[in-house]
This record gives C-alpha cells, structure tokens and sequence, in this order.
C-alpha cells in the first residue's frame, strides 16, 4: 500500500473529496496530507494520481469515480468537460453556495486572524444560467481538437475560451450557458463570417482577430460588441457589423479596440466607433449609466442591484456624511449614494471609466460629486488637490482583485473614517487588507457574502469595518 512517506507524483490513491477548496479545487485528506484534487466534488469516491507534491500538500487529477457524490447533478452545457470557464457546473447550487460560504469564512480565519465578526447569509443568484452581462472570447488559429471531432474539422480557426493552463489553445464555443442568447447568437454571427479572416497566431504574433467582447445590459436590452484587433482595417470588419446590424435588434454599439501588444488583453491602444455609439447604457436601481467598452462594469446585472442595495444599507448614510469610493469604476456606487450624503468623491485609474463616472452624475442629476483620475497607490500625496477635500466619515472600498496596496492602506488610515465598507471578488486578499486594517483599530463587525458568478470559484464579499 502506498503510505505518505512513499506517496509522489505518480502515485495512485483513492481519496474522499470532503469540500472545496478556495480557487475550485476538491479537498481530500490522505493520511492528514491535503490532496487538492481538480474537478472533485464534495462526496465523490475518487482514484487519483498525484500530479504535483509540496511541502504541505499534493495536487492529484482524477482517473477514476469510484462512486459520484449525492450532490452531482448533469452539467447543462457541452462543453463543461473541457472548458476553463465554469467549473462546478456539475455541483447541486445549493452545495456551492454553503461551500462559497465555508472558504470565506476559513479565509477570514486563516489569513484575516478573524474570529469575532457575524457571518450573513449568502446572497443566492435568482438565475443561474445566462447571469453574465459581457464575456469575452479569443480568435484563434490553433483550436482544441476534441477526441471525438471528425479528422477533417479546421483546426486553424477558433472563436471560444482558453483550455485550462493553456494560453495557446483555444476551445470552439457555440453555446455558453452563463451568457443570455443574444450573446450567443452574436457569437455565432461572428464565427460564421469571420472564417475567411486571419485569427492571430499568439505564438508568432501575427494575424488580424484577437478578441471578441460582447456586453448586454439586461434592463435597457441594449447589446455592445467589441472586436478587437491586431491592426486597423475596418473595411475586413463592414461584413460582421452589417450582418450584426440586420439581425440582432439589441445591438446599440459596435466598436473595434487595436492593439499592437503581445499579451492577450482586450483593452486597445484605441477605438475606433464601427456602429451607433461608443457606449452602451444601464439602469441599476433605477439610476441609469453609460458603459463603454473598456470601463469596468459588475458583470452580473440582478446581483449588483442587490450589492449596490446591501452596500448603502450597512453604510447607514446621513446627509451629513462625505463618502469616498475608492477604485469608483464608472462612477455606479457613488452615484448611488450621493443622494443620501453630503459629497461623495470617487477615484479611478482608468481615464475611460472617469470620463463614463462623470457622464453617468450628470445623467443621474447627481451635484454632489467629484471623480479624481489617478492611481490609489499615491494619488492621495501627489495630487495637491485632494489633500484640500474634506476627511471621509465613511469610506467605500471595491479594489481589483489584488486588493489593496499597502501605501492605499495607510492613506485610509490617515484620514480616520468612522466606517469602511470594504467589497472584494478576491476573500484572500480582502481579510489580508482587514488584518493591516485591525492593527489600527478597526474591527470587522459583520460579512455579507454575496454570489456573483454560480459554477465558479469566484465569490463576492462585502465586509463592514469599524473604528
Ligand atoms: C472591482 S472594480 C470596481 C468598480 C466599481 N466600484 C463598480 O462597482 O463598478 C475595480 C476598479 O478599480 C480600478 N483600479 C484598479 N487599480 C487601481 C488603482 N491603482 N487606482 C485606482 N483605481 C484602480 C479599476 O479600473 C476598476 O474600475
């Protein structure tokens, strides 16, 4: 039998998945050594192989199901087995939830070092399919085969979702089961007249579709698609953007971003403007904003109404408050607090979402506030200006997925709000952030987990902080 001492990489077990771990992985123990496994599930009997060993742990892949766990439930879409995109599609919902709620908790405890905070129930998502409001899909000249496609199938042109681990392969999507049919329709529009047109080779750097970014906003039903592309040619694109025009009644904005840079990113050098506007418009609560393409929008349109309610409720906001929106985006949560409060002042790196934030005060009839451009990391000591405004009673938090710089955290400090309402997608390094954060008296009263994004890891928390 192999025992813990001999077990290496190769080595064939049979574990019990116990829970899911943060990230997406099945927890299994061997001997009170932790086996990540990749695709487990809470309550399957597995044979694995080890594939990866470290200090404190082993990574395993599955090579067999022993016995499925009571909560396995048939995946809806075709292309779950190999796609990079949902991973616990496959899970009852219910078990993902409970299990979303377990990791942040653990997180909060292992890295946070919190204990006394209350826990709120987690926010469900009232659909869990055809959530999200923009995805985005790479263009592509080397394509997955799948095992069981015909041998003559073109396997240089692709229009789908990396396969995991593999920057250079790309799946061929026809249907993604978390975006609404309109998306998909687009999405097949596209593929079907893109065919004849040079996808980009990321190995060679050369060729002319790079990504695909479609964008629709649920309650004006107004669709943005955004091609992106290695060079400027917009006469290749005439085709795609009419035969768009003609056949999806939603569409209200094409637009073509260019870029010369090697990695595989989205955002453009530029824009050029190929159909009606270059943005798009939603109502949140409703307030209505303009979204373009390269500003961060929250990507699930029912939930963030229920984040934006949950966020001005534990502010408890008096008109006497001045609020700070730190990492503001187009401007959605000030401009959502505004009308409660003093002044809301709201800052931004991206210049595109500034510009968005300060369209969406005027469109919203909101006096009360003032976007600053500039990074968080110093924008509070560069910016002579900012060092005039008055000091935060509250301050809101909302950081990209690597949290805060520590610099950000000692500016937050500095000006001594009562409260912090800190909102993350990333747990890990939210509690990192609160942990600094406590060593200056700030506690951590309560956690409103909220879910974003069902049949992925992803989890959105929202944390009250108090002096
Ligand atoms: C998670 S989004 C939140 C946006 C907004 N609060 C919302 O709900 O739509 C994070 C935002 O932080 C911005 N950002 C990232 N790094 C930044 C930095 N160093 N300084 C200022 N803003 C930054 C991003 O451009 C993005 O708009």
């Amino acid at each position: 039998m192999t025992t813990v001492t001999t077990l290496k990489r190769g080595s064939e077990i049979i574990v019990s998945i116990e829970s899911l771990a943060f990230g997406g992985k099945g927890l299994a123990r061997y001997n009170n050594i932790v086996i990540f496994v990749k695709n487990g599930i809470p309550g399957q009997k597995l044979k694995v192989v080890i594939i990866k060993k470290s200090k404190q742990y082993f990574e395993a892949k599955i090579l067999e199901i022993i016995s499925e766990s009571k909560h396995y439930i048939e995946p809806v879409c075709q292309h779950f087995k190999y796609c990079g995109g949902c991973s616990f599609q496959n899970l009852d919902y219910q078990i993902q939830i409970k299990q979303k709620t377990k990791q942040i908790e653990d997180i909060f405890e292992r890295i946070g070092n919190q204990k006394d905070y209350i826990t709120y129930p987690i926010q469900k998502c009232k659909n869990i399919y055809e959530y999200r409001n923009k995805m985005e899909f790479t263009f592509s000249n080397r394509r997955w085969i799948l095992k069981n496609e015909p041998l003559n199938v073109k396997s240089d042109f692709a229009l789908g979702l990396h396969i995991p681990g593999r920057y250079d392969k790309i799946l061929d999507i026809n249907q993604c089961h978390i975006q609404n049919n309109i998306a998909n329709k687009i999405l097949n529009i596209i593929k079907e007249h893109s065919q004849h047109m040079e996808p980009y080779d990321i190995i060679k750097h050369k060729g002319f579709l790079r990504n695909l970014m479609i964008r629709h906003a649920f309650n004006t039903n107004q669709t943005m698609v955004n091609i992106v592309t290695a060079f400027e040619d917009t006469d290749i694109l005439k085709p795609i953007v009419t035969k768009l025009v003609q056949d999806v009644n939603s569409i209200a904005s094409i637009v073509n971003n260019i870029t010369t840079r090697k990695a595989g990113v989205s955002i453009g050098e530029y824009e050029v403007n190929l159909y009606g506007e270059k943005y798009i418009q939603e109502t949140i609560n409703g307030l209505t904003f303009n979204i373009s393409a390269n500003s961060f929008f929250q990507t699930n349109t029912n939930q963030t109404e229920k984040l934006y309610s949950m966020i001005i409720e534990e502010s408890d906001l008096k008109k006497t408050d001045i609020v700070y929106d730190l990492y503001c985006g187009t401007g959605t949560i000030g401009i959502s607090m505004a009308k409660y409060v003093k002044f809301v002042y709201g800052f931004e790196i991206v210049e595109s979402a500034v510009d968005d934030a300060n369209v969406n005060a005027k469109l919203n009839n909101i006096n009360n506030i003032i976007f600053f451009k500039g990074d968080l990391q110093n924008i509070f000591r560069v910016n002579l200006d900012i060092e005039k405004i008055e000091k935060p009673s509250i301050v809101v938090i909302d950081p990209p997925r690597a949290g805060m710089h520590k610099k950000t955290i000692s500016d937050i400090i500095a000006k001594e709000p009562k409260k912090i309402i800190y909102i993350s997608c990333n747990p890990s390094t939210q509690a990192r952030d609160i942990k600094e954060l406590s060593i200056y008296n700030y506690k951590l009263k309560k956690i409103l987990p909220l879910d974003m994004f069902p049949h992925t890891p992803h989890l959105e928390n929202i944390a009250v902080i108090e002096k």
